[in-house]
Order: C-alpha cells, then sequence, then structure tokens
C-alpha cells in the first residue's frame, strides 16, 4: 500500500542521506545506517517532534575520507534553546493531564539536538523514519512516525528540512522562523508558525521609522534567508513611506573578519544616524562589539526580533552600545507553571540524555562522571537544584518565543483532538493508524482560544496573526538591561492605526534623551519648496524659494487665489495692493509724455490732411471718415492720461468701438476702387492692434499692482499709434514730400501699372 511505499521511500532517503548500508543479509529486516537517536523522548500512543539547537557549533574536525565520519563533538550551550525544547515537554505532560484534549491518549515525543544547525537533515529524517530500536532486534515493527514537528528557530535551517518534510504531509510548526518567504504554500505546503511572518514585521520597521522623522537611515543584515529577506521587505516598504536607505550591506557572523571591517566603515563614513539591523543575535555582537571598538557610539540601532529581545546581549562586551535600541517583538506572555517546572529538572529525568548531564555540569561546575578527570572540576555532590540559580534557561520574565513553542503544542494537540473527535468518536482506537495529510487538515482549520487568554489560529498560509510589541532595551545599571514596552502593532487594525505608542519614557541610542535626528536634508522652510539633488535619492534636497505670487507651508509651493498676492517672506498670501501710477514717478510720467506725443502726432497729421484737404490722396481717402478716426485717436490717446486712474473697462470699451470703427471703414474701402490700397493698410493696423490686445490679456493678468494699469496703457498707446503709424504717416510722406504724386494722374498711373 502506500503507507509502504513512503517507508521505503523514506529508508531509500535514509540510505543516501544517513550513510552506507552496514553488511546486508537475506530475508531479515537489516539496518541501513545508524539512525540518530533523539536527544530527549517518551513513547506515547502519539508522537510530536521537535528540532531545537541546544548548541549553537561543532568542533571542527579534518576528515580522513578513509572511515565513516563520526559524528563531530557540539559546542558552545545555548540556554534559551533547552529553554524551548523542556516549555515543549511542560506542554505535552499539562495535555496528558488534562482530560478535555485527546482524554483517551498519550501524548509522546522525540526531541533531537540539531547542533547548531549541522545536523538537522538527519534530526529531520530521523523524525519522519520512525525507525529506532525497533530495528534492534530484527524484528520490523509499525515505525513510530511523528504527528507534527515543532521547530526549527531558525529560518533558513527551516527552508531546508520543511521542504523534505512537506513530501511526506507531515506538518512543521515553527516558533520562531520568521521568513516571509515560508508562507509560499506551494514550497511548503506543511508549515504552520506561531509567529507572525516578517511581511509584517519589516512593514511595521518601516512605519516606525517613519514616524519617528528618522528619512535617512543605513540598513544592515544578516547574509541569510531571514535577513536579506527582511530588509529587502523593509526597504520596499520604506521608500513607499518616503524613508531613503543611505546603504544596505549583509554579512556573515562566521564570514571574514574584512568583510566586517568594510561593513564598519561603511557605518563610519555615513551620514546617517539610525541603523536598522534586520540579523540574529550572532551577528548583532560581533556588529556592535567593532562599532564599539571604532568609537562609534551614536548610533540609534532598530532591532529585528531575532535579537532584540535576547538577553544574553545585556552580558557581552557590546551591552552599553545596544541601549536605547529599539524593535518589534512577539507578544509578552506567562505560562502559569513554567518556571516551577523548570526549577525542578534533574538529570535523572532524562537519564539517556548526555546534553542534559552536560547542561548540569555548566550551569553548577561540576562533573557528573566519576573518576573522571578530564575537566578537573569537583564532582557535583547531589545537593545542587535549579530554583537559585538565575539564567537563560530559568529566566520566565519575558516570555514570547517560548510561549510560541507552548502554543505550536496545543496546536498540535487540538488537530489531533479534533481529527480524533470527528473521526473517530471519543473512543480512541489506539491501533488506528494515523494518516499525516488528516492531521495537516486539522492543523490548518484549528481556532481555539489558550486558558491564558490568546487566540490561536492559522490563515490559510499557516501564518499567525499579527501582534507586536515595540520594546526598547533600557539600562537599569552599568551591566544591567532591561527590556520596556513602549506601545504595539497590530497588523489587523486599518491602515493608519496599526501603530499605537503609548507614553513610556524612551531611552534613545546611547542612552540619550533626545530623539536622534537622521536625515539627509532638514526639511524647507515656510516659503521655499524641494528641489531634488541630481542623482542622490529623493530625501536629499535644496530648499528653493517659492516664486512671486506662490507661497508654500511645507513642502510644495502653491499659486495664491486670483485676488491675492504672496508677500515677502512667501509663506502667506496677502490681498493684491491698489498701486496707484502717479506722474511722480518715472514710468508714470514716461507714459504721461508718449501719450501727449501721440496726441501732437495726430493732430499734426489732422492739420496736414485739413490743410491739403483738396488734393487727391486726403479726398481719396473719405475725408470725413479720416478726420473722424484722427480726433479718435487723438481722444484714444490723451484719454490714457486719466488712467493714470479708474475708468478702464469705459476705456477698453471705446478702444472696441474704435476698432469696429477701423473694421468698418476697410469694409467701406473694400468697395472703393482698390487703386487707393487703404484696405491694406487698415488689415496691417489691425494685426497690429489685435497682436497688441492678445499679448496684453496676459500680462495684465499676470502683473501685480500698478503695473496692471501700466501694461493697460502700453496697450492702449501701442494699438492707437499702430492705427495712426499704418494708416496716416505714410499718406502724410506722400503729400509733404512727393507733392508731384499727389495728382490725379499719379495715383491712376500708379493702379495702372
Ligand atoms: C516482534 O515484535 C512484535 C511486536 O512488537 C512482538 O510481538 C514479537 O515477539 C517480536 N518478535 C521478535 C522475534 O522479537
Ligand atoms: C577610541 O577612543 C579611545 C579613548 O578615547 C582611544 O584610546 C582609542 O584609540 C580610540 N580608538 C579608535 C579606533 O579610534
Ligand atoms: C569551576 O571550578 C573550578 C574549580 O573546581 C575553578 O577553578 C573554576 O574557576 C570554576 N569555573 C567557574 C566558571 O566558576
Ligand atoms: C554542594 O555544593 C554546593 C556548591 O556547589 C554547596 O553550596 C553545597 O553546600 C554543597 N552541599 C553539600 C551537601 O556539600
Ligand atoms: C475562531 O473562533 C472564534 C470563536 O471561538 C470565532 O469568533 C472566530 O471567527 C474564529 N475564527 C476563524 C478564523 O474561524
Ligand atoms: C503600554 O502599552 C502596552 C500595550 O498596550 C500595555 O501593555 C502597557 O501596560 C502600556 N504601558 C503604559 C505605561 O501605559
Ligand atoms: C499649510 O497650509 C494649509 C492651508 O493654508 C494648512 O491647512 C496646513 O495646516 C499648513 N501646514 C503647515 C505644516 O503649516
Amino acid at each position: 500500500g502506500p503507507g509502504q511505499c513512503t517507508v521505503s521511500m523514506l529508508l531509500l532517503l535514509g540510505l543516501l542521506l544517513i550513510g552506507p548500508p552496514a553488511q546486508a543479509e537475506d530475508s531479515k529486516c537489516t539496518l541501513l545506517g545508524r539512525a540518530q537517536l533523539p536527544e530527549l523522548s517518551k513513547d506515547g500512543d502519539m508522537l510530536i517532534g521537535g528540532i531545537f539547537s541546544f548548541h549553537t557549533g561543532q568542533e571542527a574536525d579534518i576528515q580522513s575520507f578513509t572511515t565513516i565520519p563520526k559524528p563531530l563533538p557540539c559546542k558552545n550551550v545555548n540556554f534559551r534553546e533547552f529553554q524551548f525544547a523542556l516549555t515543549m515537554i511542560f506542554a505535552i505532560e499539562e495535555i496528558n493531564r488534562n482530560s478535555e484534549i485527546l482524554p483517551h491518549a498519550f501524548l509522546g515525543y522525540k526531541i533531537y539536538n540539531d547542533c547548531g544547525t549541522s545536523n538537522i537533515m538527519r534530526a529531520a529524517l530521523a523524525l519522519v523514519n520512525g525507525q529506532d530500536q525497533a530495528i534492534h532486534s530484527n524484528n520490523c515493527t509499525q515505525p513510530d512516525t511523528v504527528q507534527a514537528i515543532i521547530g526549527h528557530s531558525g529560518s533558513t535551517p527551516t527552508i531546508g528540512f520543511a521542504t523534505v518534510i512537506g513530501r511526506f504531509h507531515i506538518p512543521v510548526v515553527s516558533h520562531f522562523a520568521t521568513c516571509a518567504c515560508l508562507s509560499n504554500r506551494k514550497e511548503f505546503p506543511t508549515f504552520f508558525r506561531t509567529i507572525p511572518s516578517d511581511y509584517y514585521q519589516s512593514r511595521a520597521l518601516a512605519q516606525l521609522v517613519k514616524h519617528f522623522g528618522w528619512t535617512w537611515v543605513g540598513a544592515v543584515s544578516s547574509n541569510n534567508d531571514y535577513g536579506i529577506n527582511g530588509i529587502a521587505t523593509f526597504m520596499q516598504v520604506a521608500q513607499q513611506e518616503g524613508v531613503c536607505v543611505e546603504y544596505s550591506e549583509a554579512f556573515d557572523s562566521t564570514g571574514p573578519y574584512s568583510v566586517l571591517l568594510r561593513i564598519v566603515s561603511v557605518i563610519k563614513r555615513s551620514t546617517s544616524k539610525v541603523i536598522m539591523a534586520f540579523m540574529t543575535h550572532r551577528e548583532i555582537k560581533v556588529l556592535v562589539e567593532e562599532t564599539e571598538r571604532q568609537n562609534i557610539t551614536d548610533i540609534q540601532w532598530i532591532g529585528s526580533d531575532a535579537w532584540i529581545t535576547d538577553t544574553s546581549l545585556t552580558n557581552s562586551k557590546g551591552n552599553k552600545a545596544l541601549v536605547g535600541a529599539i524593535g518589534f517583538v512577539v507578544s509578552k506572555a506567562q505560562i502559569p507553571g513554567l518556571q516551577n517546572y523548570l526549577q525542578r529538572l534533574h538529570p535523572s529525568h532524562f537519564p539517556q540524555s548526555s546534553f542534559v548531564r552536560e547542561f548540569w555540569e555548566i550551569v553548577f561546575n561540576c562533573t557528573l562522571a566519576t573518576g573522571s578527570k578530564k575537566y578537573q572540576k569537583r564532582p557535583c555532590n547531589g545537593s545542587e537544584n535549579l530554583e537559585n540559580v538565575q539564567n537563560q534557561f530559568t529566566d520566565v520574565s519575558d516570555l514570547r518565543f517560548t510561549n510560541n513553542v507552548y502554543k505550536a503544542v496545543y496546536a498540535v494537540a487540538h488537530a489531533l483532538h479534533n481529527l480524533y473527535t470527528y473521526e473517530h468518536g471519543y473512543g480512541f482506537d489506539s491501533s488506528s493508524t494515523l494518516p499525516p495529510w488528516k492531521v495537516l487538515h486539522y492543523l490548518q482549520t484549528v481556532n481555539f482560544t489558550l486558558e491564558t487568554g490568546e487566540e490561536v489560529l492559522f490563515d490559510s498560509n499557516g501564518d499567525s496573526p499579527a501582534r507586536y510589541d515595540l520594546i526598547n532595551l533600557q539600562n537599569v545599571d552599568e551591566s544591567t538591561m532591561q527590556v520596556a514596552t513602549i506601545g504595539y502593532y497590530d497588523a489587523s487594525l486599518p491602515q493608519g492605526q496599526q501603530f499605537i505608542m503609548n507614553n513610556t519614557n524612551i531611552v534613545w541610542g546611547g542612552g540619550s534623551k533626545e530623539v536622534p535626528v537622521s536625515v539627509c536634508s532638514e526639511s524647507c522652510p515656510p516659503g521655499t519648496r524641494k528641489a531634488v539633488q541630481k542623482g542622490k535619492p529623493v530625501c536629499c534636497y535644496d530648499c528653493v524659494p517659492c516664486a512671486e505670487g506662490e507661497i508654500s507651508n511645507a513642502t510644495d509651493c502653491i499659486k495664491c487665489q486670483s485676488e491675492y498676492w504672496s508677500n515677502i517672506r512667501r509663506d502667506a498670501c496677502v490681498l493684491k495692493e491698489i498701486e496707484f501710477l502717479s506722474y511722480g514717478d518715472l514710468m508714470g510720467l514716461l507714459l504721461a509724455l508718449f501719450s501727449l506725443i501721440g496726441a501732437f502726432f495726430t493732430t499734426g497729421v489732422g492739420l496736414i490732411f485739413y490743410y491739403h484737404r483738396h488734393t487727391p490722396i486726403v479726398r481719396a481717402n473719405n475725408t470725413e471718415l479720416s478726420f473722424l478716426l484722427l480726433f479718435s485717436l487723438t481722444l484714444c490717446f490723451l484719454c490714457s492720461l486719466t488712467f493714470i486712474a479708474v475708468g478702464f473697462w469705459a476705456v477698453l470699451g471705446y478702444i472696441g468701438l474704435l476698432s469696429a470703427l477701423c473694421f468698418v471703414l476697410a469694409f467701406l474701402a473694400r468697395k472703393l476702387p482698390d487703386n487707393f490700397n487703404e484696405a491694406k493698410f487698415i488689415t496691417f493696423s489691425m494685426l497690429i492692434f489685435c497682436a497688441v490686445w492678445i499679448t496684453f490679456i496676459p500680462a495684465y493678468v499676470s502683473s501685480p499692482g500698478k503695473f496692471t494699469v501700466a501694461v493697460e496703457i502700453f496697450a492702449i498707446l501701442a494699438s492707437s499709434s499702430g492705427l495712426l503709424f499704418c494708416n496716416f504717416i505714410p499718406k502724410c510722406y506722400f503729400i509733404i514730400f512727393k507733392p508731384e504724386k499727389n495728382t490725379k494722374k499719379a495715383l491712376m498711373g500708379k493702379a495702372s501699372k
């Protein structure tokens, strides 16, 4: 059946991954490779697996390539991860005592130590395979496959094993892996988490930066899926929020020192004072130690959830540098009874586990091995207990990710409970096998409330609802840091209300009381607008003054309404001042002079015409109409003098009348014999007239105060002069200087040419 198929597939995988087979014997089940044993385990009707990094690394070794490599010894005990594992056991024991959840079944567990992620695949496959001791007796039994796997803390290791585990439909529930990439249901069909995706954290961080007015920030991340994905979303949202990122760098705590030095020199040269550090506690530790060594102290750190609450940073040398750091982290919770449970831990509870002995020996600086001189430690005297020990393992004052482990175990238990309630009725039959894909289905639809009041459910991607505390690292005294909650963020609230600060005192970077400033350019003062510098980000700009008639009080210049004008500082619109053009000032005087000259010329032309009124040119020009036009033009020139006041519209009407008259003249002239060429002159003067008035209207609208009047007068003078010079001056020229042409004969001759 399909079950056997899965088992054989797994054995094949095990063969490939676990190592070469031992000598095969026909017709017997034989061990294909040495399965890894769980660090902590307990039998049960159903098993929940767990993978945690009790150590953060392995001893280096040189392979000979002639023998099967021996497992390398692990080093650097991680107390926080051990607390996660014991919380998982605590939750399972609590569920086993609870008659409401899975009343007829007993939950067991298998918890693996992946030794700083290097053994993660072996651990994951061992959990799926389930074949451990049973095989030793050459007896093929039903493999005790786990129903679900809790873990891992890191995003990258989780990506690694969740892809493989997903093929076997076994649910993976992580308490800490936040990479947004894990929300991809195609690649990770069985992945769930009791922590929100970084998609939300990155958005929240970008809004936080915006909230404090830091529009110019640096970004540093760890060089893994967590850091790279997290910082990418942060930068994308920051850009939408109008925040600019000065530089973005990634590095690895295990990478070369030169990379770290280069990044610190970038930080040193930069002008931004705020650094978004999307990294794990390992990277922030080395980064901060290096910046502190180089005397860079005025940095405001913004942390991602992986390090912002890690109290192991408190004890490092870099602790002072991180005072004032702020960041988001999942909400704090209480788990009643957990502290007692952790304090009662004793190596005798887990006799199989070498790790628990190692832990004990480290905490109490004594040795449990009798007669061993290896460590030269005193032997443990048996009266050690954890009750009076303060370390990361026993500390339950700030339960955040630990609570996620607790929630994950309960989620799996509720899913199993629902599965049995709906599929089998209450009579649980422990001999029936559970297809893993059914567990998956029930885990997807789980929705319950913990006794602490927290709701646990997953969305269609297996993610938890996003609600964060905003926390601030504050220094209590020289060597102690405290985590203070200063606000929160809830992604389920409407846009704009998601981020709430409560008025708690915030300690800023370097222990300062003032909000740090981190901008590329100061905001522009009223009366100016931003002008982006070429080739620089939008946050870097110059401030240029607004044009006349425009004001600004924030970022852009806006035009005042028509009857308003900008003041000198360009920060407010004021009513346009009514200014009068007087004879006193030069412009008034000049304009008056020009109108007088214009009137004088017109009168002169009138006199010339009158004196030569019997000559053919004047006669041909329709004498009465010419005199009327000249009289009108004189009035027109003179009337502009009255302007230097009121009645603008009256004059405009008058000029309109004149032009209509001209038009009529031109119309009449059309009927005269065409040898008088009147129509040509009149048309030309009309063109000038139109051009003047078309240019006048925009100039009139945009000129302030007395210039309006000046423009009006200029327009009148120019159009009147146009009429005068085009119509009459050529005729005067002929009358006075070429009298020989002023004969009927000449006129007719010209016409007949
Ligand atoms: C094999 O296992 C079954 C069930 O666990 C047991 O009843 C049987 O005695 C075992 N056989 C041998 C040869 O150990
Ligand atoms: C940091 O400052 C100390 C004392 O002010 C000085 O001795 C040291 O040389 C400085 N280090 C660097 C890298 O500038
Ligand atoms: C552990 O105990 C030994 C002596 O038994 C002592 O020399 C050593 O300093 C102790 N280490 C710590 C970390 O206390
Ligand atoms: C056992 O050792 C601890 C110190 O590690 C000491 O405080 C305690 O008194 C010792 N108990 C006995 C019975 O010697
Ligand atoms: C979860 O259950 C609560 C009541 O127990 C209900 O109000 C809520 O809508 C449920 N949520 C979902 C997503 O089904
Ligand atoms: C700040 O807000 C958090 C979250 O709402 C709340 O738990 C805390 O009590 C508040 N603190 C103060 C001092 O108001
Ligand atoms: C800018 O001016 C508008 C309208 O005059 C006003 O509503 C707004 O509050 C002003 N903004 C600032 C920053 O002064």
